[in-house]
């Protein structure tokens, strides 16, 4: 049993980053995984306001007293963590940029306390071009992350959404889902 923690950055209950989720999550229950969904877009997360008050005394926390103090645990807790997203303005979601800027809370001496954790990614993007769309600067992005927590990277899953893609239209990005699902249950 795996604990995995999916970031959804999409604002679209009906929309393709939340159809791959969805896949996502329903495999790896049946896997008898445990899976925590969080819709970022549902919480009121305050920007970063860099005042290293959370490297003080490295407490896990941050002193705006807003929705993330309750999310941290979660993160903490997980084995997985997913970024999922659209791609906005050739990067991730801004949704999910506030929740990865107040990450610097769970910085601890000497490191990150994400050390040795485990990272995916799932990106939809409207481009039919990958190379035109701006995913390859999310995964950059998201490389680099985990990189400096000292994780790992261990899937990304992107490809192209229309309005709203469908299992019967898509079986590709589901054989990718399908893959991540079996990397994931082997952790
Ligand atoms: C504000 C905004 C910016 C976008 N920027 C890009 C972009 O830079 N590259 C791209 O290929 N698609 C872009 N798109 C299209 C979305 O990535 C695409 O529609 C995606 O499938 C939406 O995911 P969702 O259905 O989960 O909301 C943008 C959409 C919005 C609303």
């Amino acid at each position: 049993m795996v604990r995995v923690l999916i970031l959804n950055g999409s604002p679209r209950k009906k929309g393709n980053t939340l159809f791959l989720v969805s896949e996502l999550a329903e495999q790896l229950r049946a896997k008898n995984n445990f899976v925590k969904i969080l819709h970022l877009n549902d919480y009121d997360i305050k920007p970063c306001q860099s005042c290293y008050w959370c490297y003080r005394d490295f407490p896990l926390q941050c002193i705006q007293d807003d929705v993330m103090n309750g999310l941290y645990p979660h993160a903490l807790d997980a084995e997985v963590i997913i970024f999922a997203s659209p791609i906005y303005w050739f990067t991730y979601s801004a949704q999910l940029k506030l929740f990865v800027d107040r990450l610097l809370a769970l910085h601890v001496k000497g490191g990150h306390s994400f050390q040795g954790k485990k990272f995916a990614s799932i990106f939809v993007y409207g481009a039919s071009n990958p190379e035109g769309s701006g995913v390859f600067n999310a995964i950059k992005s998201v490389e680099q992350m985990i990189s400096y927590f000292g994780g790992e990277n261990i899937g990304v899953v992107y490809g192209t959404g229309g309005d709203k893609l469908t299992a019967k239209d898509n079986p590709e990005i589901l054989r990718k889902i399908g893959n991540l699902v079996l990397t994931i249950s082997n952790q």
